[in-house]
């Protein structure tokens, strides 16, 4: 089969096609033919090996492992003996994050928790875009005590995470302002956006606005005006963004909210089945949809990640590890 291994931190240059051989699942795991594969921001992170300290896990001098691509969408072709929620045949959706498997692999052997089955009105593209993101936005939300009626803020809401973000918290009940760059602002009403923000020339910690919930998602505004903006008993949850964005919120959130209402403090997402599920329910109820911005074959890998790594994408990129018509016959 052919995967995308690298042996070395660094460029999409370091991204290798090359042929290896196919797994073979243990008594806990499925083996998948994997149709579609979505790439995250936490790719690239994994290929260039930064921030330094994520290779105390990942590697210190070379990865450990190819583990890029961690969001996918296939058909289940064996199955483990201790695999009770899954047969072959069964079309899945995903995150394999720490599974030690890689989704650029033609087919990947995981165990059967980090796995939901695929609505058959859902296609693979939407179901491999959506683990990572979809959940990622769900839990910041959550953690930010979403709920009808609110006025939530999603900053730099255009990409995988904060097309789900905002739909989301539409599906709530939230009123929403989108922050993103003016060419994606019709993107951010289409998704249901009430109000939109441009972050290249609105101030939205100066517009008298404020918000019940900010969702940091990309870019970076100081922590300070995050705060500013929140209600009185308002939340800010950073998602990820610039590293600023990033070290303020970890560094700063616990303590700028000691003696306050508001509270400040960052997601760390982890995924599991049950909030898999919901988002696979959602999807196929038509209360969410997965932006797609573009799709690549496997072999154009490194240009995908080069792409996402120039942190402009509208939604997700998706790579195809099958020719388009294999994929369509199998629904
Ligand atoms: N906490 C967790 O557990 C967790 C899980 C998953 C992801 N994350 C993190 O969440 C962040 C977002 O992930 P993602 O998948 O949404 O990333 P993404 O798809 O790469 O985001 C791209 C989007 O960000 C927008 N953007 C770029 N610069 C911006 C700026 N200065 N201000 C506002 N928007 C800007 C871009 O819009 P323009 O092209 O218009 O600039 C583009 O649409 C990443 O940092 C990722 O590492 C965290």
């Amino acid at each position: 089969m052919q995967a995308i291994i690298y042996r070395e931190y660094g460029s999409a240059d370091v991204l290798q096609l090359s042929d290896v051989s196919r797994p073979i699942p243990n008594a806990d795991q499925v083996l998948i033919n994997v149709y579609v594969t979505a790439l995250n921001a936490a790719d690239w992170r994994l290929m260039t090996g930064k921030p330094l300290p994520l290779r105390f896990m990942t590697g210190l001098f070379k990865p450990k492992q190819s583990m890029l691509g961690t969001d996918i969408a296939g058909i289940i072709e064996a199955v483990g003996r201790n695999v009770t929620q899954f047969k072959v045949g069964d079309a899945v959706l995903g995150n394999i994050w720490g599974s030690g498997a890689s989704g650029l692999s033609q087919y990947i052997c995981v165990p059967e928790h980090m796995l939901v089955l695929k609505p058959a009105n859902v296609s693979f593209e939407q179901a491999a875009a959506t683990p990572m993101a979809a959940v990622t936005a769900l839990q910041g939300l959550r953690q930010g005590h979403i709920a009808a009626g609110q006025n939530v803020l999603i900053y730099g809401a255009s990409g995988g995470a904060g097309t789900f973000a905002v739909q989301l918290a539409k599906h709530f009940g939230a009123t929403v302002t989108a922050v993103a760059s003016a060419a994606k602002h019709e993107l951010m009403r289409s998704l249901g956006a009430d109000q939109v923000l441009d972050y290249a020339k609105d101030d939205f910690a100066s517009n008298g606005q404020r918000y019940d919930l900010i969702l940091g998602v990309n870019g970076y505004r100081s922590i300070f005006s995050y705060k500013r903006s929140l209600t009185p008993k308002g939340r800010y949850v950073m998602l990820g963004g610039d590293m600023s964005q990033i070290f303020q919120a970890l560094a700063l959130g616990k303590l700028l909210s000691i003696g306050s209402t508001k509270q400040l403090s960052n997601l760390t997402a982890k995924t599991n089945q049950a909030d898999l599920a919901k988002m696979s329910f959602l999807l196929a109820n038509g209360d969410i949809k997965a932006v797609i911005d573009r799709s690549y074959p496997l072999a154009e890998a490194p240009a995908a990640m080069r792409y996402l790594q120039a942190g402009h994408a509208k939604g997700k990129i998706l790579i195809k590890l099958h020719a388009e018509q294999a994929v369509e016959q199998r629904g």
